[in-house]
């Protein structure tokens, strides 16, 4: 159900939107304050859109490749998001990286999940980098977009045991299991707050995140 009190929301995919499927699954509840409106991918094999589909929500395919500059692309999809009278953003598996002025146009008003305990493990291999390094613990984490890419602060983190025997398929389904749960909380948390992001000293982070520790499997 629709009411004022809820954020008019759209999810940015380029995949399969296991992460989506969480947030359509958490906003069939009338006390979560985004109700997705809008599903947008860059990719027409996304199975995300299905997954839009199939829940009633009203999908937009715009395909990068179909614009010459990213700021072209970015352009594309603001007129999108307006038109549907987009007020929040998630970005889910989102596989683009947004030119500043959207950024700027939407910060406040755009999350991101990272498979990572940010800072560490920037970019888009961040299981690979986890795998080479020696840390014992991996997890994920909910953003507020800033230009800087991994970059902004943060919102909630998922903790998760590395263990010894990991390949990339096992840590990022442990990952995944905890950004299902950990995605819908951060936006209730970022909703249900003023908004404000954290300020200097080091404004890169929340001081004072809110972090789900799990311990699946
Ligand atoms: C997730 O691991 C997310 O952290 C990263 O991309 C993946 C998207 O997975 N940004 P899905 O499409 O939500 O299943």
């Amino acid at each position: 159900m629709t009411s004022a009190l809820r954020k008019k929301t759209a999810v940015l995919i380029s995949g399969s939107g296991t992460n989506l499927q969480s947030l359509i699954d958490a906003g069939r509840e009338d006390a979560f304050p985004a109700d997705i409106a809008l599903v947008v991918s860059n990719k027409a094999d996304a199975y995300g859109l299905t997954r839009a589909e199939e829940a009633g929500i009203a999908t937009a395919l715009i395909p990068h490749k179909e614009y010459k500059t990213r700021k072209a692309f970015d352009d594309a999809l603001a007129a999108t998001l307006d038109d549907q009278g987009i007020e929040f953003v998630c970005l889910a598996g989102f596989m683009r990286i947004l030119t500043e002025g959207f950024v700027e146009r939407w910060t406040g008003r755009m999350l991101n999940i990272h498979p990572s305990l940010l800072p560490a493990f920037r970019g888009h291999n961040a299981h690979e980098q986890v795998l080479a390094s020696s840390v014992a613990f991996s997890g994920c984490t909910v953003h507020a977009v800033t230009a800087e890419l991994d970059g902004g602060p943060i919102v909630g983190q998922a903790v998760v045991p590395r263990h010894a025997d990991d390949d990339e398929e096992t840590l990022a389904a442990r990952v995944r299991n905890a950004e299902h749960q950990l995605y819908p909380l951060a936006v209730r948390t970022f909703l249900r707050g003023d908004g404000a992001l954290p300020t200097p000293p080091d404004a890169r982070f929340n001081l004072n995140p809110r972090v789900v520790y799990t311990a699946s499997a």
